[in-house]
């Protein structure tokens, strides 16, 4: 529990401090007990000034709380003076934030429960809306965990439908429209991409769709279109048997998408937002599809199948077709664990980014710096085009010539329409064993989340 401090007397106080020329103290993210005052504290290095970022106070904050968690404390208070001296009010939603979220441990169908209680009491300082900072960063740290743990919900109990359950709860909560279209529908709307993944499976694929306008004056739709494979095998083109249980992971994406939404409406964001969310099992049988398969997508763009393992972009696309024509959005951004590529390329903790539009890729950084993720921007060369070329279809699911994350992000582009968009290829960033940074948790991280939040706040603000 996370609450604005009012002078109560807690167990522990959790202070930070930067390291000075030539002084020991204040080392980045090192610890140091001091119990020269009445109540004992736990410092927290930020490191040099010059070094100092918002993430560094992002894993300051959990690495004190976390270190307290583990010698049981059940109340602390989070002094935030020098955070605010370095980053304003923004140090206190940080606070806030990293706070809740390291204090999360993920669900768990054991029998027995192993969960602690801690109080976080946040200092607000001079802050006038320090109160409306913390509820802000609570709601949004409930998004991130409602991502996490449908992350890491297993197979047999998330799969397309009970997604398409969590979300419209979820929605209904915040005053979200959400629709959920079956097979038939995606029959009628011609979407053979999404229903070649979806067939393979007797658990049929949803389209979930969550709308919030929250600007009905304006003529802009953001659609946030989200990869929702609740367990990709691969299909025919199976994956080896030990990369198959972290799949449950593959609807990360699709997570975030809808997560957000709940925190987009309860912030009662002046902007207009839908999430559509494609969710398909990625199985082998009887009505699976094939390599060598050529289907046609929504958009009458027909695609070569040369892996049956590259489904997301083969789900995306035809929610982008939807999002564009059906619900009239003018921007998208598509979110997705997409390709093994990407891990290898940046890690779990920097997300690949593929953008057709300058401007709106400098906004949305922006966003990801305040809500402390990190994206990289890969290049659309034009020979990586040639690379998802086809002999009998428009455009061929895999690449010819590796760069594996950058023609799978090329291939999304080719159904957008020119609409301004970026893809965001989660797969390294979603699903964490251990835990990179220290306001993660093991297994599902939430990842996107925030800088999805951030982005519409901007755009909202920017009255778009
Ligand atoms: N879901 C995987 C990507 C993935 C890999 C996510 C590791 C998280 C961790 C995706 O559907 C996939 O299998 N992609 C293939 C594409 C290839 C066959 C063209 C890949 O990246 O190997
Ligand atoms: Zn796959
Ligand atoms: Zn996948």
């Amino acid at each position: 529990m996370v609450h604005l401090w009012n002078g109560q007397k807690a167990e522990w106080y959790l202070v930070f401090a930067e390291q000075k020329e030539g002084e020991n103290r204040g080392k980045s993210l090192e610890l140091n007990f001091e119990y020269k005052t009445e109540q004992p504290q736990l410092v927290v290095g930020l490191g040099k000034r010059e070094d100092f970022t918002p993430l560094i106070a992002r894993r300051a904050v959990a690495k004190g709380i976390k270190e307290l968690q583990k010698l049981s404390a059940s109340t602390v208070v989070i002094k935030t003076e020098l955070l605010q001296e370095l980053l304003d009010k923004q140090g206190i939603s940080i606070a806030a934030e990293a706070a809740k979220l390291s204090t999360f441990q993920h669900e768990n169908w054991k029998s027995e429960s192993t969960e602690k209680n801690l109080t976080v009491y946040i200092e607000g300082g001079h802050q006038r809306k320090a109160e409306d900072l913390i509820a802000e960063a609570i709601l949004l740290t409930e998004a991130v965990i409602f991502a996490r743990n449908l992350t890491n919900e297993p197979p047999n109990k998330l799969y397309p439908e009970t997604l398409a359950e969590r979300f419209t709860a979820s929605g209904k909560r915040s005053g979200i429209k959400t629709e959920v279209l079956d097979e038939k529908a995606m029959i009628e709307l011609g979407m053979g991409s999404l229903l070649a993944v979806g067939q393979s499976s007797g658990r049929t694929p949803k389209l979930i769709i969550m709308s919030y306008m929250g600007n009905p004056s304006s003529k802009e739709v953001l659609a946030i279109v989200g990869k929702a494979v609740t367990c990709d095998t691969g299909g025919y083109c199976l994956k080896p048997g030990a990369s198959i249980p972290a799949m449950r992971g593959d609807m990360a994406g699709g997570a975030a998408a809808g997560a957000v939404m709940s925190t987009v409406a309860d912030m009662k964001l002046a902007i207009n937002v839908v999430a559509v969310i494609p969710a398909v099992e990625n199985r082998i049988s009887r009505s699976s599809f094939l390599p060598g398969d050529v289907l046609t997508s929504m958009s009458g763009r027909t695609i070569e199948i040369g892996n049956t393992d590259a489904e997301g972009r083969l789900i995306l696309v035809d929610a982008i077709t939807y999002a564009i024509r059906k619900l009239g959005a003018t921007r998208i951004i598509d979110i997705a664990t997409l390709t093994g590529a990407v891990v290898t390329m940046l890690g779990h903790t920097t997300a690949g980014l593929m953008t057709n539009n300058d401007d709106f890729y400098n906004e949305f950084m922006e966003a990801a710096n305040t809500a402390g993720e990190q994206y990289w921007k890969l290049p659309s060369f034009p020979e990586y085009r040639k690379m998802i070329e086809s002999p009998v279809a428009d455009v061929y699911n895999m690449s010819h010539d590796g760069c594996g994350t950058i023609t799978a992000g090329l291939f999304i582009e080719s159904f957008t329409e020119d609409k301004p968009w970026i893809h965001l290829d989660i797969a390294g960033t979603a699903w964490t064993d251990p835990p990179r940074m220290e306001f993660q948790s093991k297994f599902g991280t939430g990842a996107g989340v925030t800088s999805l939040y951030h982005i519409c706040k901007l755009l909202a603000e920017k009255g778009w």
